[in-house]
């Protein structure tokens, strides 16, 4: 925990869930809080992954660290969603927390991960469940496990198989994400000493549209922050299609342009505008032209 504020990410997540031992269990709740309110944070989103709400610890969880956190958290994270009615749960519970804490009503919000058969047949569902809601997740190592995958490595390729074994499930949950206006994540690679593979791995859900993935390791951030944000060339090039697209809208009064060797429209406008945002938000600066 001490070294996570130093890791270049846009999110961090300190973790209850699978990665701490049932038997300290209880005990790693009031470290977290500790890390939460003490640790040099800086703007990134700060959130706590606890227990899911088929484990004795779910409630244990969010009362005594979201209640002892202070305002610096921003999210809770639920593992293994399966129903809207468990973010529902959620979010009640946190209201209640968040009035004996003396936080603001609706400040913590929830971030859900896909990771069951259950939790993607439902996910639609799931994703509308709350205001709170910002982001959806794919956890491929669960999800690989809850569907009986024969696989012993979660969140990598699988050579045997004739394309994306996942492609289903990235798209699935990526339309639900989008049709409710949540950010989309896909989960880890867990093979953390290969970053040449997680790379490739990663545009597979780089290219359909999500908006990130977990990094393990401080290598795999780096990795990970230059798979998910826009090449200098490419955000040169939407800049470019904005301004060519201004002029032709506001000057010469028309919808449709050349713009080199393709027209673009309103739709390029559009794409455009992602690329720009994505850019800036990773520091990128438009080149001189
Ligand atoms: C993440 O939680 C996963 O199960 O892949
Ligand atoms: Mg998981």
């Amino acid at each position: 925990m001490a070294k996570a504020p130093s890791v270049r990410a846009d999110m961090t997540f300190l973790d209850l869930e699978d990665s701490v031992a049932p038997a300290e269990k209880v005990a790693a709740r009031a470290r977290v809080a500790e890390a939460v309110r003490s640790l040099a944070w800086d703007d990134r989103v700060l959130c706590v992954r606890v227990n899911a709400w088929d484990t004795p610890w779910t409630y244990g969880d969010v009362i005594e660290v979201v209640g002892s956190a202070g305002p610096r958290l921003d999210e809770v994270m639920l593992p293994k969603v399966q129903s809207a009615a468990e973010v529902v749960a959620l979010d009640l519970l946190l209201t209640q927390v968040e009035k004996n804490a003396g936080l603001e009503p609706g400040q913590i919000g929830i971030e859900a991960q896909i990771e069951t058969a259950r939790g993607l047949i439902n996910v639609d569902e799931i994703c509308a469940a709350s205001p709170r809601l910002e982001t959806i997740i794919f956890g491929p190592a669960d999800f690989a496990a809850s569907i009986e995958m024969p696989v012993l490595t979660g969140g990598v390729a699988i050579d045997e198989y004739p394309g994306d074994h996942f492609h289903y499930v990235f798209s699935r949950i990526l339309m639900a994400g989008r049709a409710n206006g949540l950010q989309v994540i896909d989960g880890p690679f867990l093979k953390v000493r290969e970053l040449d593979a997680l790379r490739t791995f990663a545009q597979r859900t780089r290219v359909l549209g999500y908006d990130g993935k977990w990094a393990l390791t401080p290598d795999q951030a780096e990795v990970l922050n230059d798979v998910y944000s826009p090449t200098q060339e490419q955000f040169d090039r939407a800049w470019d299609i904005l301004e060519a697209y201004r002029v032709a809208t506001e000057e010469h009064r028309t919808g449709a342009v050349m713009f080199g060797d393709e027209m673009i429209d309103e739709a390029s406008r559009k794409m455009a505008l992602k690329f720009v945002a994505r850019g800036e938000r990773a520091g990128r600066q438009r080149s001189a032209t």
